[in-house]
């Protein structure tokens, strides 16, 4: 029998054991929402793209989202038991092809083509993960790097910049804290191919470049706040820089920024290992990378409550940005439309046991609550408003486990009835019994 095959925007790709891409997240590849004109999302990419002008930094916008797992893991150092790369938070065409996890994913082959001293990548990028009001299996990133012939990398040109740099962030009185030393032996470790300078003068730039672009994103988003309510306290802005873990970068860092009474972290970055300059045929090429989520960002700039308005085509909501990627300082808080009401519904179910015969407890089958996730989203669609597990045991005689759901349907366009989520829900149960083989309770 030949194998089927599956054709995504033109293109046609064999599909094997490793498919597992429901048609929900194949129809969101064509919206491209971080280059819809007046979108918040779009319009929070060209905010940060103010601070990397081109030509120093190529913009690439419409990179396409079907990658080999070469370009998303391999390249990147990810090892063969990375967690990212199982089926159960990554969507697979075939065994060696997915739909991007990150921006990162076209790291090396930028730094292959080697046509500007630095570049950002904006795109729609996917994951398998929870259901909640900042969790959508479709979202967007940006990575930005900027590279340096090594021979330049201590010239005095990287200390210019960020001399100049930390005069325009002593006008914002912006509190940064940074307590770790620049690199740290275990947990932070200095690459065996750099000099001490060298990393140092890298991550001087790169964290003086983003505490900019925190400056520009979050005095947009106070002006909209006090806008909106003039007795908002303007207070210091507050950032801290905390040591990270990537396979690709090392030292790394994430960033962290003080807003409306927690810390929240806004992106990862650090600099670049040199295998990936090696692999990408430019050994002598030295520099940074970072990674930023735009929904976050733009959630909280335009204080959007629910990740799925995103993906809404209602003009009570896309029509509250028009006109402002023309002017930002018309840059307003989104206004929601009344909130309409959620209706919970619960579902119970023993999972299946691979062998009853096992003596004592049956081992369960392999469950994972992505696949859970997935088939609420698939069944139900985007009036689903959040997923959590409510009660879990283990039957103490027959060893079965029993696990209980609880689904909270809202539409954020209109009223529910509650037929109509009554309706939903059983479709919800009946995919659960076809696809994962539970037996309900
Ligand atoms: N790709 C990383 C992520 O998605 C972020 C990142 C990008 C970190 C670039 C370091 C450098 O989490």
């Amino acid at each position: 029998t030949s194998p089927e095959t599956i054709t995504i925007e033109g293109k046609s790709y064999q599909k094997d054991s490793w498919h597992n891409l429901p048609p929900n997240i194949t129809s969101s590849i064509s919206r491209r929402l971080h280059v819809q004109k007046d979108h918040p999302i779009s319009i929070t990419r060209s905010i940060i793209e103010s601070r990397f002008p081109s030509p120093t930094y190529a913009h690439h916008n419409t990179l396409f989202p079907i990658v080999s797992t070469y370009q998303n893991f391999d390249s990147l150092g990810f090892p063969l038991d990375h967690p990212g790369r199982s089926k159960t938070d990554t969507y697979y065409i075939n065994a060696s092809t997915v739909l991007r996890t990150h921006t990162s994913a076209h790291q090396a082959d930028t730094f292959r083509a080697n046509a500007s001293e630095g570049f950002l990548i904006s795109a729609d990028v996917y994951r398998r993960d929870a259901i909640d009001r900042s969790h959508y299996p479709v979202f967007h990133q940006m990575e930005g790097a900027r590279m340096w012939d090594r021979s330049k990398v201590l010239n005095g040109d990287i200390a210019k910049a960020v001399w100049a740099d930390m005069e325009k962030l002593s006008k914002h009185g912006m509190k940064v804290e940074d307590p770790n030393p620049p690199t740290h032996e275990e947990r932070n470790p200095l690459q065996s191919e750099h000099s001490l300078q060298e990393a140092e003068a890298i991550a001087a730039h790169l964290k003086r470049s983003l505490e900019l672009v925190v400056v520009e994103i979050f005095t947009r988003a106070k002006q909209a706040a006090l806008k909106a309510d003039p007795s908002f306290i303007d207070e210091p802005l507050r950032v801290r820089w905390i040591e990270a873990y990537f396979p690709f970068t090392s030292p790394s860092w994430e960033l962290e920024v003080f807003w409306q009474g927690d810390w929240l972290e806004v992106l990862g970055c650090g600099v670049v290992k040199q295998d990936l300059f090696k692999n990408a045929d430019v050994p002598d090429q030295l520099g940074w990378a970072f990674g930023i989520g735009l929904e976050r960002i733009a959630m909280l700039l335009f204080e959007i409550p629910d990740i799925r308005l995103f993906w809404s085509k209602d003009p009570r909501f896309l029509d509250q940005f028009k006109g402002v990627s023309e002017d930002l300082d018309k840059l307003r808080k989104f206004v929601p439309f009344s909130k309409y009401p959620a209706c919970y519904k619960d579902v119970a179910f023993w999972l299946k046991s691979s062998s009853s015969a096992a003596g004592g407890g049956g081992m369960e089958m392999e469950f994972h609550e992505n696949d859970v996730m997935e088939i609420v989203r698939d069944a139900a669609g985007d009036i689903v408003e959040d997923v959590s597990m409510t009660d879990s045991f283990v039957h103490p005689k027959t060893g079965r486990k029993s696990l209980c759901y609880r689904v909270n349907y809202r539409s954020l366009e209109r009223t529910l009835t509650n037929e109509e989520a009554n309706e939903v829900h059983e479709r919800v149960r009946g995919a659960l019994v076809e696809k994962l083989g539970v037996e309900l309770r």
